[in-house]
């Protein structure tokens, strides 16, 4: 989710280029740089921290620079800390790049180099393709052929931009799993990882395909795949600036929704092995020595966090076979703690900013090893725990959460697999990684109930009061669902064990209270289930049902909306689960006018106690 432009024509490039990177900061703000030719030169300039940093840094060269081509980068870390040594673009003997996306086979690579003798100088993936593009050009009869090579031996997801000082005049652009589109000038031409960069400049715009290779130049845009050149329609965008940046979508929540498929596709990479169906989770630096003495872990987190640490409770123990505790962090935190040397405190943060989150975690390092699931690379929280295990899901810029909710329950499962592996006590691992890699296929699927979940919303939206049922994997999918109602539509909103009903809030059913019941598959809890639902609905109860079983003649009779989802594994489940709900929250708010990606009372990272 980083922001990449590029510019190549006849103006001064290093204003066009900042002015693109701040229209992407929403894409990735932990560090910044730009490069450019001039005189037959690169010059690269790069700061760490928000793009007003690399701003100040280039004060004086916005009024001396004279190159008319250059490309710029605003960076989300996925590999290696924010540094300035981090940041692109990143340079080899007389080629540099920027780069959005992944390359998963970046370590094999950089030791292959090393071999070679190229000294590194930072933690990044892309670094690796700075070097192989500068050792292809000493081979290759173009840089653009160079580029091919290069990326000919990556695996992953990539859009880059490179420039070679000996071709003053030219960009070379590569693209595969990542956007970059192609602003059309006169004379001119503008690139970016997305529109709104484009749009002070040009509303004409070509989007690259997968597997495209590009050479521009002022008067020329060659686009190539398989060797073979490609015309590409120019089309004309009518978005604005604010659209844009929400691919189009209204708000932020619903294009992060959405989202939900590239992220998870994301936070699966370079960490599933595709053909042997290995987890490789060894980012982690945990150690099977460490692993094997654990006794319990104590998961701590808040609001949606502390959901994710119910899940990734389930997921442990029936995976792993650890034992796990889960509590508030808010509470935990002032407990009088017994840990033991061998237990782990995990907390889970989507900011990594989070006060009781942070506190939670420093009081249980005192006394044992610390995992934090985190989003923001180079967060306190991501720097304070002992391992780290980041999402991916890219910026979030939604107060409530959703793809990073989603992306921490992948997290949780991929941990308890590589927990299991270390521990010898794996079962099934195929089937389970299996399952896994045809997540982002079944959410796309889950996504395409956009509508029928708006036309619900709208039969809900007047309600005052929510029920949210589940049991096992989907109480804690339960309790999401009514905080997302909740915290954007204001509408009071409980969620409950299933089995929970009858021991006291079964007082609050009547004729009038809509009751939303999530029924998984799994037969026992879905036959339990099944009767918790029609203990409400004997009494009158206005029941959603949101399942991923085939039993719907035995739920329709007790129920005014039943939504099927796809079904891939029970430990998945509450993934796919969640996505209805994030919907159903969503319309519902936005159809009662509220402001859904600001709600009242809240902020997006709570660092006060
Ligand atoms: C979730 O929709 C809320 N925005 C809130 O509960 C959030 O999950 C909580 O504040 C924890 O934030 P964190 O994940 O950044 O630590």
């Amino acid at each position: 989710m980083c922001g990449i432009v590029g510019y190549v024509g006849t103006k001064k490039a290093l204003p066009i280029l900042l002015d693109g990177l701040g229209q992407l900061e929403y894409r990735g703000y932990d560090s910044a740089g730009v490069a450019l030719v001039e005189d037959g030169q690169l010059e690269i300039s790069r700061a760490p921290g928000r793009l007003s940093a690399l701003k100040k840094l280039l004060t004086e060269k916005l009024t001396t620079s004279t190159g008319t081509n250059g490309i710029g980068h605003t960076r989300w870390a996925t590999h290696g800390k924010p540094s300035e040594a981090n940041a692109h673009p990143h340079a080899s003997e007389g080629v540099c790049l920027v780069h959005n996306g992944i390359i998963e086979n970046h370590l094999e690579l950089r030791r292959e180099l090393e071999r070679e003798g190229v000294v590194f100088t930072s933690e990044t993936d892309t670094e690796v393709a700075a070097h192989l593009l500068a050792k292809e050009i000493k081979t290759t009869a173009t840089p653009l052929d160079a580029l091919k090579q290069m990326a000919s031996r990556l695996r992953g997801s990539y859009a880059f931009l490179a420039l070679d000082e000996r071709f003053p005049d030219r960009i070379f652009v590569a693209k595969t799993a990542t956007p970059i589109i192609i602003g059309v000038g006169e004379g001119e031409f503008f690139i970016a990882s997305d529109i709104p960069a484009l749009l002070p400049y040009t509303r004409s715009v070509i989007m690259l395909e997968d597997g495209d290779i590009a050479e521009l130049s002022p008067t020329r845009c060659y686009i190539e795949r398989d060797g073979v050149e490609q015309k590409r329609e120019v089309v004309q965008i009518t978005w604005d600036r604010t659209t844009a940046e929400k691919r189009g979508f209204p708000h932020y929540m619903i294009k992060e929704i959405f989202d939900q498929v590239e992220v998870i596709s994301d936070a699966l990479r370079e960490r599933v092995d595709m053909s042997s169906l290995e987890v490789d989770l060894s980012e982690t630096h945990l150690k099977e020595d460490q692993v094997k003495a654990t006794r319990t872990i104590h998961l701590v987190g808040c609001g949606t966090a502390w959901h994710a640490c119910l899940v990734a409770k389930y997921l442990i123990e029936s995976i792993a076979g650890i034992q796990c505790v889960v509590d508030h962090a808010s509470e935990f935190r002032y407990r009088s703690l017994t840990l033991h040397k061998d237990d782990i405190v995990l907390a889970i943060s989507q900011s990594g900013e989070t006060a009781d989150t942070l506190a939670a975690l420093l009081r249980g390092g005192e006394q044992c090893r610390t995992v934090a699931i985190c989003n923001v690379v180079g967060s306190t929280i991501s720097r304070k725990a002992d391992h780290v295990l980041f999402t991916r899901a890219g910026p979030e810029i939604s107060v409530a959460s959703t793809k990073a909710f989603t992306t921490q329950l992948v997290a949780a499962y991929l941990l308890a697999i590589a927990l299991a592996e270390m521990k010898g006590t794996l079962e099934q691992r195929r089937e389970a990684v299996r399952a896994l890699l045809n997540l982002p296929g079944a959410i796309d699927s889950t996504l395409k109930l956009n509508d029928v979940i708006e036309r619900i919303a709208e039969r809900y939206r007047t309600h005052r009061h929510v029920l949210f049922l589940g049991r096992g994997l989907c109480y804690p999918i339960a309790l999401e669902g009514a905080l997302k109602l909740k915290e954007i539509s204001y509408i009071h909103a409980e969620g409950y064990p299933a089995g929970e009903i009858k021991h006291g809030p079964i007082a609050l059913v009547d004729d009038n209270l809509p009751v939303v019941v999530l029924l998984p598959r799994q037969n026992e809890l879905f036959d339990k289930t099944l009767s918790n639902l029609r203990e409400v609905g004997s009494r009158g109860a206005r029941i959603i049902a949101i399942t991923d079983s085939e039993r719907h003649d035995e739920i329709a009779p007790y129920v005014e909306e039943v939504v099927t989802l796809p079904f891939i594994s029970h430990h998945l489940t509450p993934i796919l689960m969640s996505i209805p709900l994030q919907l159903f929250a969503y319309h519902v708010a936005q159809k009662n006018g509220l402001d859904v990606d600001l709600p009242r009372n809240l902020a997006k990272s709570v660092t006060v106690e």
